[in-house]
């Protein structure tokens, strides 16, 4: 039985993913400056390896756990909708099967609370 990650294309298909959904975010006015100061090699890096291994991959993470990543940010509700929203664009942009994309979304949904901040 494939796992979601296999269904998407393993590490390589994800990168290719996570590129896209940075270069969306990116060029998103309301989300750039949260991303001023981060180096963008290593985020693509820790962002791909991330949702491989949420997806099932034979993948370690080995950035920070996602409070840990994210309280200094003071995140709020709407933001997260938007990084959201940028991820099931990137995922709709390869033909990921809508089933897939909202396993993804369902996924990264699961941390919200432990990235959300601020109302
Ligand atoms: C959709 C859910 C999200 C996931 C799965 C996610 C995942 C990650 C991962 C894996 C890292 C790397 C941590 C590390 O390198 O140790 C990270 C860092 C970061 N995330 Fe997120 N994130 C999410 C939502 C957001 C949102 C909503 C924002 C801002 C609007 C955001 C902004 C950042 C920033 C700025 C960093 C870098 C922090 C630093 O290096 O100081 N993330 N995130």
């Amino acid at each position: 039985m494939p796992t979601l990650y296999d269904r998407l294309g393993g590490q390589e298909a994800i990168g290719a993913v996570v590129d896209e959904f940075y270069d969306r975010v990116l060029a998103d006015d309301q989300l750039v400056h949260y991303f001023d100061d981060v180096d963008m090699t290593k985020q693509r890096a820790h962002q791909t390896q991330f949702l491989s291994a949420v997806a099932g991959g034979p993948v370690e993470y080995d950035g920070d756990d996602m409070r840990t990543a994210h309280e200094h940010l003071e995140i709020n509700r709407a933001d997260f909708g938007a990084i959201a929203t940028h991820l099931e664009a990137a995922l709709e942009s390869f033909d990921v099967d809508r089933e897939d994309i909202d396993a993804v979304l369902e996924a990264v949904g699961s941390y919200e609370d432990d990235i959300v901040m601020a109302e």
